[in-house]
């Protein structure tokens, strides 16, 4: 079948309409006899009839094995250069309190970025020393609250910081474990807004005034320095920026260690995972090997000991994880202007859309779709799956085949949503929020409920009078 005018290059008509490609779908992702989708052993259309749609659903053994994986990557990985690693996985991509409570199992430490994430993973009962708090623009509050607490690290954005951190830790009589977070001036290959270690941005401190800031972080006896940190961005495929990020961080971590200790390094998180059959992620063993090879070596050059090396992991644990659950409501074919003539795109309108999954508003993000609930003999179409809010950018799957047959009625699963969709997630035009659900050994629980609309009216306070004040 030829490629339709409207398809990237990248997207071809599937051999196998029902295909769920492995390196796109949850682990456990199959079509049943009849040929419908099952994640975690339960029927997607059961779990639409009893939680409704759209609902987001993590598949709890394949999210807690890509953290056993990760983790026991980059050990395995360090202990081949003589050193230790650790595991922080980045709860901004996804956090609940039981999310939470599976990365701890796993043996991982959590990464807050704000009062609200630490509070989640406070609740989880997560031990503090398990947490390290980031964030260009923490509080005093939100300080004073983690150092109060005994977090494990605070990764120290800015210079102002260094002084709000050590004041929290003096108030408490604590000497509070801080890193350095540099900005290494590395430009990783990802979508603009995604980089965040380019020089002309607001994350961290630039290399050539780290010294300094080291040396005013080691000037107060409240603060210890752990070492540096950088994060050069995410959904990064291509290890090369790692490897440049760190050898950065080492040549001035090597000059460091004249003043005292460093003994560590945190190379942040940003490993991309595929969102569409066509994405070749690199395998997190690979990426773990190349970035502690890499290390050891400079570390060799500089005639330094390697030191324990900490990763910050959110998207390549959870994000291949999870998937949205849709109903189609509406399907609309539009005539398009194409070079020798027109051509029909297909919009299938969902349930939801960018309050639900942001990523294509924000960063152009790519996703796929299958049909759910059924399989189909008909011809693949290009659809345009579409979202139900006031925005023509309100898209939840920009390009992809669907069976021609698909009809309002039908369920439609998006796969890879498990990061960066729930966290993200707004009541933009007053939609209720979607409920999280876990899914296993084919038994479902809801992990976060859905939104009611009491929910969208419980902070209008005039709408509530006798409810909830201000
Ligand atoms: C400082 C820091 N660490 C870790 C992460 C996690 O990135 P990812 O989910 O791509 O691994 C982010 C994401 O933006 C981040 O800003």
């Amino acid at each position: 079948m030829p490629a339709h005018p409207l398809s990237p290059p990248w997207l071809s008509p599937p051999a196998d309409a029902a295909a769920l490609p492995a390196h796109v779908w949850p682990s456990s992702a199959r079509r049943d006899g009849a040929g419908a989708i099952t994640i975690g052993g339960v029927d997607i259309s059961r779990l639409a009839a009893e939680f409704g749609t759209p609902l987001y659903v993590v598949d709890e053994q394949d999210a807690r094995s890509r953290a056993d994986r990760t983790l026991a990557a980059f050990t395995a990985a360090a202990a081949a250069h003589g050193t230790t690693a650790v595991v922080y996985y980045a709860s901004k991509a996804f956090l609940c309190t039981e999310a939470a409570r599976w990365m701890v199992a796993e043996g991982l430490n959590i990464d807050v970025a704000s009062g609200g994430e630490l509070a989640v993973a406070l609740a989880a009962g997560v031990e503090p020393a398990r947490l390290g708090l980031h964030g260009n623009n923490k509080s005093v509050a939100e300080i004073d609250r983690a150092v109060g607490v005994g977090v494990g690290a605070i990764v120290i954005d800015s210079l102002i910081e260094i002084e709000r951190v050590a004041a929290a830790a003096e108030r408490h009589g604590r000497v509070q474990p801080v890193r350095l977070r540099i900005n290494s001036g590395v430009h990783a290959h990802t979508h603009e807004y995604l980089a965040t270690a380019r020089e002309d941005q607001k994350f961290g401190i630039p290399l050539a005034d780290a010294p300094d800031a080291v040396a005013a972080i080691r000037a107060h006896a409240s603060l210890r320095f752990l070492g540096l940190h950088s994060h050069i961005g995410s959904q990064i495929f291509a290890v090369e920026g790692f490897l440049e990020a760190a050898r950065r961080l080492l040549t001035l971590h090597a000059a460091l260690r004249a003043g005292g200790d460093v003994p560590e390094l945190n190379l942040g998180g940003g490993f991309g995972i595929a969102y569409v059959e066509s994405d070749e992620a690199p395998e997190i063993e690979h990426v773990a090997e190349a970035l502690l090879a890499a290390v050891a070596s400079v570390c060799g050059e500089l005639g330094i000991p390697v030191p324990k090396v900490a990763v910050e992991p959110g998207r390549v644990i959870i994000g291949p994880a999870g998937v949205t659950l849709y109903e189609v409501g509406t399907t609309k074919d539009v005539a398009v202007t194409v070079d020798d003539g027109t051509a029909v795109r297909r919009y299938v309108s969902v349930d939801g859309g960018m309050s639900d999954n942001a990523r294509p508003a924000l960063y152009a993000a790519d996703y796929s779709v299958a049909l759910a609930s059924r399989t189909s003999s008909a011809a693949p179409a290009l659809v345009r799956v579409a979202g139900k809010h006031c925005e023509s950018g309100d898209i939840v799957v920009r390009d992809a085949y669907l069976p021609d047959d698909v009809a309002p009625g039908d369920l439609v699963v998006v796969p890879a949503t498990g990061a960066y969709c729930f966290s993200l997630s707004s009541n933009y035009n007053y939609l209720a929020r979607p409920a999280v659900v876990a899914v296993r050994d084919g038994a479902a629980r809801v992990l976060v409920r859905g939104e009611t609309e009491a929910d969208l009216l419980r902070r209008d306070v005039l709408a509530n009078p006798q409810g909830e004040t201000p």
